[in-house]
């Protein structure tokens, strides 16, 4: 028997970002939206735990137990005193190391499916528990739809969203590191004052009324200007997706995968196309939002 797991991508429409904390986290105002674009994780009962990836980008997936996906098998099982004995197996269609939360969706999409293989009992409580512990981008993973996330962002509140977004995202070259988007965000902010972060309401209230052009107005990412220093040719990327009509143009999370906000599924086509003849990207998906969290299939 096996367990077939759908998990959406997010892109982050707001995110304010504190001064570091004690622990070396930042607390954020983290507004996110699941996107249509998703990884499937299948679990089938084995001799042990490996993981095995397929896609496009299969190569540069982490194959061992770093990976989320097996931490999150582990992390269950640990505490239901199971073995983890299951071949975990990704179908990746999430941008890898591309801050739209590939890593995360696929540990929020294999707790589920072992959840549910094992039987265990687990609540939404406890499932949402390990999530946290797992990561702070994985608690959104599992409830998709949108929500914000205060605290390291794993602490959860659903936003109402009254209509559809169309969005492009460009695929860059390569992945940057999350832990170093944060520290270059410390080495730009030192010495300032940086404020708490607060969600806005403009940004909450276009979410609730889906109109694209107030959200496009309302869009924001404190970590843009820190993703722009480690890979500057990011600003051509933008600078392409907005000239071709994007309502609004920014950097998804801690990047390197730009986010398009356009008009309509005609001006997604447009505006992907442009993208990808202007040779700034590798690939351009176009994908709708909200999208729904992890689900059995
Ligand atoms: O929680 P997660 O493991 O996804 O975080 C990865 C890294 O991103 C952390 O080690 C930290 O450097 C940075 N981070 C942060 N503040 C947050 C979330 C992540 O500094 N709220």
């Amino acid at each position: 028997m096996s367990v077939t797991v759908r998990v959406p991508a997010k892109v982050n429409v707001q995110l304010a970002v504190g001064a570091p904390r004690p622990d070396g986290f930042h607390d954020l105002a983290n507004v996110f939206l699941a996107v249509g674009l998703y990884d499937e994780v299948t679990v089938t009962p084995a001799d042990e735990l490996r993981i095995t990836c397929s896609g496009p980008d299969a190569a540069k997936v982490p194959l061992d137990a770093t990976n989320l996906a097996a931490r999150a098998a582990i992390a269950l099982a640990e505490r239901h005193g199971i073995a983890p004995d299951v071949h975990i197996h990704i179908a990746k269609d999430i941008p890898v190391a591309g801050g739209m939360a590939g890593g995360s969706a696929d540990g929020a999409a294999a707790l589920l499916a072992c959840d549910t293989l094992w039987s265990t009992g687990a609540g939404r409580e406890e499932l949402l528990a390990i999530c946290a512990e797992l990561g702070s981008d994985v608690p959104f993973s599992l409830v998709g739809g949108a929500a914000l996330g205060v605290g390291r962002g794993e602490q959860l509140t659903a936003i109402d969203v009254g209509g559809t977004f169309h969005w492009v995202f460009a695929v860059a070259d390569g992945g940057l590191s999350t832990p170093a988007v944060y520290g270059e965000f410390d080495r730009l902010t030192a010495g300032t004052d940086v404020p708490d972060p607060a969600a806005s309401a403009a940004l909450l209230d276009a979410l609730r009324t889906g109109d694209a052009t107030a959200l496009a107005g309302a869009l924001s990412n404190e970590l843009q200007p820190a993703a722009l220093s480690l890979r500057p040719s990011l600003a051509d990327t933008l600078a392409a997706g907005t000239e071709a009509g994007a309502l609004a143009a920014l950097v998804s999370g801690s990047g390197p995968t730009t986010a398009f906000l356009v008009a309509d599924a005609e001006s997604a086509r447009k505006v992907a196309e442009a993208l990808i003849t202007s040779g700034t990207c590798r690939n351009a998906r176009a994908a709708v939002s909200p999208a729904p969290g992890a689900t059995v299939l």
